[in-house]
């Protein structure tokens, strides 16, 4: 019958191909294409191979196959991702059709360790490593955004699970959620993205009522064991949970491996990845300002942005500092001088798991700290808020930012971050830490001798924001003050957050 002769010709010719070059049928072909087009049967196929406008981005069950009738073949629209490394973090260069060009940037760490463990393994036709990952940071760190772009980039099926997947009918919620799970393992390869997820990864600090609990418990039930199903069959069927809930708050059960194997943290971004996305919007010289705001006054990426709109259209920066994560990246300018200390203390001290402290007035050790850590080439994290010391390290570590802390903070979370930091830890503070082992490093004299104190004043001034008048720099720098007086005046110099004119006659008195 010609009908089933011609239906079974391409097998034929396919089934040789196989035989002599081990290349097996696809099932399912994803493709960027300008306008959709057919690909011809019979042709091997490759993640990548382009054609008439067409590019192959993922094809089932192998990076490589034969086309057949019955592969099912998707059509996209097209999205070019181009990751261009940078010092810390990873630009990610994403095109439209229509030439529509916007930056995105995530920390180096970040990025990579998703790349490898869950994207390339898609890729290349293989499960994740887990079935489920969760991306936790700060909200407008962009974890939507990230989890949007790869769903993009993979062309693959892609359901979307929010809040108002719950309903008020006894049951249903269950139902739905078990639907949604269903279609996606029948579609595999594919993506299920489950938005703002804290009402089933915490749900215990959210639900209402004991009845709006117990959905809440069954639906985690339903998905805990959906995850494991598929970890251990090997399905092709990924589940992003994104949440901006601390990561003390996200029900231990869901970390383990099966489950949500990983979590992926978005740090509060640095200099390096504000300065690059807001360079998009505005000129150099107001990047490289609105940048330095933002990062010191713990903006995220998302606030940063809504600043340089602001300066956009002509009205003026309005920052209100954030505190709520528990830490901050500093950024402030760097001062020529500094690296001169390494003359009496080696470098080597700043590199991995050091810890240090530094005796002195709070505020001012942490200025002239953070110009230490520069010039060992770390960035700067400082722990603001001691409840969120969990957090706040492991965001060290992802960055592989150097730690500044009180050493007046309770000796419980002081060992947590000792135990926990692999980076350096310099505690700052009128006393010692107590219970955990440390170096100890003054670094006043011995700058004050090699360069005199005009580079620790100026340190300061930076981190405060505060203005000095040009003709003071000269009796700041001669001056012959005694440490302790020294610091008193850098110290109302941070309490005043302006140089008045009681700290010029404090100089004054002492020059
Ligand atoms: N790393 C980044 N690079 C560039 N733009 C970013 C980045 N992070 C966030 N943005 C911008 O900020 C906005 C908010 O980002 P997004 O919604 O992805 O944040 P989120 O981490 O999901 O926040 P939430 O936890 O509140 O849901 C977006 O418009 C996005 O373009
Ligand atoms: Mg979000």
């Amino acid at each position: 019958m010609g009908f089933s002769y011609n239906f079974l010709f391409p097998y034929i010719i396919l089934g040789m191909c196989m035989a002599s070059s081990g290349v097996p049928i696809c099932r399912k072909v994803f493709v960027d294409c300008e306008r959709v087009s057919r690909l011809p049967y019979g042709r091997i196929v490759y993640n990548g191979w382009s054609g008439d406008g067409v590019r192959v981005i993922y094809v089932y069950p192998s990076p490589k196959c034969v086309l057949a009738p019955t592969t099912i073949i998707s059509f996209s629209e097209t999205v070019s991702i181009v990751e261009k490394p940078l010092r810390n973090n990873i630009a990610l260069i994403v095109e439209k059709r229509g030439g529509k060009r916007k930056k995105y940037v995530y920390p180096r760490k970040t990025y990579l360790e998703f790349k490898k463990l869950y994207i390339e393994p898609i890729l290349n036709g293989e499960p994740p490593f887990s079935s489920g990952v969760v991306f936790a940071g700060a909200p407008g760190t962009g974890k939507s955004t990230l989890a949007t772009l790869i769903a993009q980039k993979l062309g693959i099926p892609t359901y979307v699970i929010d809040p108002t997947i719950q309903s008020k009918w006894v049951g249903d919620s269950e139902q739905r959620l078990m639907n949604v799970i269903e279609e996606a393992k029948q579609n595999a390869p594919s993506l299920v993205i489950m938005d703002d997820a804290e009402w089933i990864l915490s749900p215990r600090s959210l639900a209402g009522g004991e009845k709006e609990l117990q959905v809440l418990v069954n639906m985690q039930n339903i998905l805990f064991k959906q995850l494991q199903e598929i970890t251990d069959k090997e399905l092709n069927v990924l589940f992003i949970a994104t949440t901006n809930v601390k990561l003390s708050e996200i029900d231990e059960a869901f970390k383990r491996y099966g489950r949500f194997g990983e979590t992926i943290l978005f740090p509060l971004p640095d200099y390096e990845a504000v300065y690059e996305v807001l360079r998009e919007i505005v000129d150099e010289a107001t990047a490289v300002r609105l940048a330095r705001m933002a990062v010191n006054s713990g903006l995220n990426m998302a606030d940063a942005l809504g600043l340089a709109k602001r300066v956009k259209h002509g009205l003026e920066p309005e920052i209100k500092e954030k505190t709520g994560r528990g830490y901050k990246r500093i950024y402030v300018e760097k001062i020529e001088g500094f690296e001169k200390i390494f003359m009496f203390f080696p470098k080597e001290v700043f590199e991995k798991r050091s810890r240090i402290y530094v005796p002195g007035q709070e505020d001012v050790i942490t200025a002239v700290v953070t110009q230490i850590l520069y010039s060992a080439e770390k960035t700067v994290l400082q722990i603001i808020d001691p409840r969120h010391v969990i957090e706040a390290v492991h965001m060290a570590n992802i960055t592989g930012s150097g730690i500044i802390v009180s050493s007046l903070l309770d000796p419980l979370i002081l060992d947590y971050i000792h135990k926990n930091a692999d980076t350096p830890v310099i505690y700052v503070g009128e006393s010692p830490p107590r219970y955990v082992p440390y170096h100890m490093f003054y670094p006043l004299p011995n700058l004050k001798r090699i360069v005199g104190y005009k580079p620790i004043v100026e340190a300061v001034a930076k981190m405060y924001n505060v203005d000095i008048p040009d003709n003071l720099w000269r009796k700041i720098e001669n001056a012959s003050v005694s440490d302790k007086t020294f610091e008193e005046i850098l110290k109302t110099m941070i309490s005043l957050g302006v140089l008045t004119e009681k700290i010029i006659s404090t100089i004054k008195t002492h020059t």
